[in-house]
């Protein structure tokens, strides 16, 4: 199985690259040194003449305050919108299956026993409403005989991608924080599920090697957690000395509205492990 992976120096994407291959497929990966994805007349010409099995674009514009205003908003529409559609269109006319990843962030966050892969989203901010634009060219290409899987995650992290650029997660943050830091604060709101990258990519190659139907799926690791939650499991697999602290939503302002209950709910596909034995393998790992 010939892959390309778009956004392969990224967290999600060089754990695609590193566990396609240990799987023995081919996998092409590009990144911005490689390509611009915001120009699609140079993607098409790269593309030109090559054939792939698969297309897995992990390539998002992430910064989700920066999406409230410009040009991050614009920005976003471009990388999360125009090019999942470009790309869909691509894939259907040569022949690819198209993998896209999405986001808790379509879904207002007010229902409390969560989200299966077939609730509505209502987005409440500018990164959720680019992503479901994105969600809605693909499955719109899906109707014209675009084979797709759409897979929706939440709080990603695991090894830093080896682009520079790449965004520290939630862990890594209070990790470093915690050799300056005094005491330690987590939002007690939010909750929503922590995903390790290396298993989201195993389940990802799961769907394809099993040819699962297309369609939407939600993978995420069990057992939600709010950011202070986590923040207390981090602490005891850790062994952290600093003191941690509860804070709420409005003690840490941002520009962009949060969903408060984005749990996202595996229908489709039996659960994964807990975010805590996912966090202590990583803990271990990272020594
Ligand atoms: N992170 C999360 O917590 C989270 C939560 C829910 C859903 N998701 C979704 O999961 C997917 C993967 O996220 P991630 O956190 O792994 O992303 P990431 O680490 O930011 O990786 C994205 C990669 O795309 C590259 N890229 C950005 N703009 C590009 C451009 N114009 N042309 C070419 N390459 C470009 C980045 O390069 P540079 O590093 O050089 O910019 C980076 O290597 C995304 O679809 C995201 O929306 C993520």
């Amino acid at each position: 199985m010939k892959v390309l992976i778009l956004g392969g120096l990224g967290n999600l994407g060089s754990q695609l690259v590193v566990t396609g291959q240990q799987l023995g497929y081919e996998i092409i990966g590009w990144d911005q040194e490689d390509i611009d994805l915001t120009d699609w007349p140079a993607v098409e010409a790269k593309l030109a003449g090559q054939r792939f099995d698969v297309v897995i674009n992990t390539v998002a514009y992430n910064a989700v305050d920066a999406c409230e205003s410009q040009p991050g908003q614009d920005l976003a529409y471009i990388l999360n919108g125009d090019l999942v559609r470009q790309l869909a269109g691509w894939c259907q006319t040569n022949g690819a299956i198209m993998v896209q990843y999405s986001s808790d962030y379509v879904f207002a966050g007010d229902q409390l026993a969560g989200y299966t892969e077939t609730d509505q989203p209502n987005p409440i901010n500018e990164y959720g409403r680019s992503k479901l634009a994105g969600e809605q060219a693909l499955i719109k290409q899906g109707e014209q005989g675009l084979q797709y899987y759409l897979i929706r995650t939440s709080k990603l992290f695991g090894p830093r991608g080896t682009s520079p650029a790449t965004k520290s997660s939630f862990f890594d943050i209070m990790l470093k924080l915690a050799a300056t830091e005094p005491e330690l604060k987590g939002v007690d709101a939010e909750e929503s599920c922590f995903t390790y990258t290396p298993d989201l990519a195993q389940a990802t190659w799961q769907l394809l090697a099993d040819k699962f139907p297309q369609g939407i799926y939600h993978i995420v690791n069990s057992q939600p957690a709010t950011w202070y939650q986590a923040l207390r499991t981090l602490q005891q697999l850790a062994g952290l000395t600093v003191p941690i602290r509860p804070i709420t939503s409005a003690d840490l302002p941002r520009p962009a509205a949060r969903p408060q209950h984005s749990v996202l709910l595996m229908t489709k596909l039996p659960p994964l492990r807990s975010y805590q034995q996912a966090l202590q393998e990583y803990l271990n790992k990272s020594k």
